[in-house]
């Protein structure tokens, strides 16, 4: 983490986990324990359905509440989907957006991740961009060269005073949901180089400013370690954001002094 030029935000991903009532549920066990959030910005993605309910649930917690996907079109003949403007409307602050469980059993690719992004942040929120390299690509020496084509792709024709908007969670799809972590050492290699893709595209200044966060399998044990690297500013949380005293573990992690 690096407070002095950057925000460190904690996200959780509930995927299609929780029904509406768990929502409520969980929320009034983390109004028990909530600490006084001082360092750092927290939030949960939730299934879209239970967007209202969340809001609700969380109103007097200091935690927002994310989106999990966004269609990128405004409006129209579009089944099932949900516009930006939608999310919008509902409260919603930050939407994840090219999550590797949606590029793999969806079909997104960096195209429709990048549409998304534009959508997002024309609606005024914040994209959280996800990255990452498959097990194969990581053994085979091109983690850097591929994370640095999904930064691209994603952000193309992202404007810089945008670009301050959105956060890059970096998440290698091998330690995600596995209960293997990458090491600290290994994430914090990562999020360096796609700060410095950033910097390639944008310049030092804007690079400085923008939020990388880590996911895949972070929990309580392995969060201080991951957040103590210079370029880890946070973190996505999947399976350890649907507990709340494992959630609250590492928001802790993220608030010390
Ligand atoms: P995990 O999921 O923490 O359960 O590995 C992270 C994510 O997919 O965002």
């Amino acid at each position: 983490m690096n407070r002095r030029y950057r925000k460190t935000v904690i996200a959780g991903n509930w995927k299609m986990n929780m029904t509406a009532s768990e929502t409520k549920k969980f929320a009034e066990e983390m109004k028990k324990i909530m600490p006084r959030v001082k360092w750092c910005e927290t939030l949960i993605c939730v299934p879209s359905c239970n967007i209202p309910a969340a809001t609700k649930a969380f109103k007097d917690l200091r935690i927002s509440v994310g989106a999990e996907n966004v269609y990128f079109e405004g409006r129209g003949a579009y089944t099932g989907e949900i516009s930006a403007e939608m999310l919008k409307d509902l409260g919603v602050k930050y939407v994840i957006v090219g999550h590797s469980e949606r590029r793999q059993y969806f079909c997104e690719t960096d195209a429709v991740v990048n549409k998304k992004v534009h959508a997002v942040l024309d609606a005024g929120m914040t994209p959280i961009i996800c990255v990452g390299e498959s097990l194969e690509q990581r053994e085979t020496g091109i983690t850097s060269e591929w994370i640095a084509l999904q930064v691209k792709g994603a952000l193309h024709g992202v404007a810089a005073d945008k670009l301050r908007r959105c956060i890059i969670a970096y998440e290698p799809i091998w330690a995600i949901g596995t209960g293997k972590t990458a090491t600290a050492e290994q994430a914090g290699e990562v999020c360096s180089n796609i700060r410095a893709t950033i910097r390639s595209l944008y310049g030092a200044r804007i690079a400085r400013s923008v939020t990388i966060q880590y996911g895949g399998s972070m929990n309580p044990k392995n969060a201080a370690e991951l957040l103590s690297q210079p370029d880890i500013d946070g973190g996505l949380i999947g399976g350890a954001s649907l507990k709340p005293d494992q959630f609250l573990e590492i928001i802790n992690a993220a608030n010390q002094d």
